[in-house]
């Protein structure tokens, strides 16, 4: 499985049940309430913080600042500064307030997973990160902080993972206690099964310190196929019966590994893959295909009605 992980605009709501009682002002409230309904604003593509219609959304995701390849701490460029203050800004008037949360890391793949992977091997480079996550969540007025590793590379990676959600939260706790304001919440993206054994071996994510240490977990559930293969398929399918690559897998996977599932939310795609078909009248899903297609290979959801329109797409509904 290829995996490409653009993380453009994903939307994610909680599969958490029911509430039994009603305690809307703590974190296990906002669960069991509403759910998590959080986007990610791209802070790169211009779309303006002070746009985005709050009434939808529990949460708003920067998205993202990265940590330096040298210290480990935060790397706050003079365009991160402009955007947490356009967002922090914005977020002061929006009505109602979503809370927001600082996402570190993204899919931009690279040197990045490398970088995590260093940071997280050592007690002095944790503590460095952890300390500056703090204090740039802080600084810009933030509700919480949010870890986009893609992803961890092999078992020592997966325990070093453990060891700064352990570390993170206890500092989290530590600055709440001290400053006396509410805890910054914890959070984090994931492979969208609990299990990765994709380039290299496989390796388990630590189950145990994520239920113990983080408030809740997105699986990534999308990018399944797409336009680096040669046939169409469902980047986000809720059910395969041939593979294990579906929704219903992964989301089981981690409920199977131990997490509790009212802090598993389901991460959602807004956009998809294109393709062009090698023959058009053989367009089902699994149709072979010939390269990319629109939006070399991938359009974002407003411009996938746009194409529609402008085509006089036919759109079919798969039940
Ligand atoms: C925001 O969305 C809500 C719910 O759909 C809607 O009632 C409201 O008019 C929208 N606000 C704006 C400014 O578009
Ligand atoms: C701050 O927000 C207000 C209200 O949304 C807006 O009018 C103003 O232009 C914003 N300023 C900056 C620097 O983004
Ligand atoms: C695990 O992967 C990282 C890179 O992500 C590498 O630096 C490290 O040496 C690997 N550890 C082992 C035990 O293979
Ligand atoms: C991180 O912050 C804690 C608490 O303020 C402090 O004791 C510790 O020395 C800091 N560590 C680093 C590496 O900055
Ligand atoms: C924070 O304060 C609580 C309640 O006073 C205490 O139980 C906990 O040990 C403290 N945690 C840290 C990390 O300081
Ligand atoms: C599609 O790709 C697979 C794997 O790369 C290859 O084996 C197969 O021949 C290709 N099919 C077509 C129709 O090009
Ligand atoms: C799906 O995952 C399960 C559990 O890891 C494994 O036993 C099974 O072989 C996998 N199935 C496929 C089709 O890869
Ligand atoms: C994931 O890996 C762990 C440890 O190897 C194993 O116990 C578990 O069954 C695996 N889960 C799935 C869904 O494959
Ligand atoms: C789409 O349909 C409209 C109305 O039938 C027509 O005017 C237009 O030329 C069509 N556009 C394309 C790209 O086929």
């Amino acid at each position: 499985m290829a995996i490409t992980s653009l993380f453009l605009l994903t939307l994610s709501l909680a599969l958490a049940s029911k509430p039994h009682v009603s305690v809307s002002s703590s974190i296990g409230g906002l669960l069991h309430d509403q759910g998590i309904r959080a986007a990610y604003w791209p802070s790169f593509t211009g779309y303006p913080a002070s746009s985005i219609n709050t009434s939808y959304f529990s949460h708003i995701y920067y998205a993202f600042v990265l940590p330096s390849p040298t210290t480990y701490a935060l790397d706050i460029t003079p365009d991160d500064v402009e955007k947490l203050l356009e967002f922090a800004n914005a977020s002061s008037s929006w009505n109602p307030r979503s809370k927001t949360v600082l996402s570190i890391g993204g899919g931009g793949g690279g040197a990045l997973p490398g970088i995590f992977s260093q940071m997280a091997s050592q007690p002095y480079s944790r503590a460095t990160f952890i300390n500056s996550t703090i204090k740039v969540a802080r600084d810009y007025g933030f509700d919480g902080v949010d870890l986009d590793w893609e992803f961890p590379s092999n078992e020592s990676d997966m325990s070093n993972l453990g060891l700064l959600f352990n570390e993170w939260r206890e500092a989290l706790e530590h600055e709440a206690n001290v400053t006396k304001r509410v805890r910054l919440v914890l959070t984090s993206a994931v492979y969208y099964a609990s299990n990765i054994s994709f380039n290299s071996g496989p390796r388990s994510y630590p189950i145990q310190a994520i239920s113990q240490y983080v408030d809740w977990i997105s699986p990534m559930c999308f990018d399944y196929h797409g336009s680096w293969e040669n046939f169409t398929g469902l980047h986000s399918a809720l059910y395969d019966p041939n593979t294990n690559l579906s929704t219903d897998f992964g989301i089981g996977s981690w409920i199977q590994g131990g997490v509790p599932p009212e802090k598993i939310v389901m991460g959602l795609p807004l956009y998809g893959p294109t393709w062009s078909l090698e023959n058009p009248n053989i367009n089902t899903v699994g149709a072979p295909t010939t390269g990319t297609g629109p939006g070399s290979g991938l359009l974002v959801y407003s411009q996938v009605i746009d194409f529609n329109r402008d085509n006089n797409a036919t759109i079919v509904f798969d039940t």
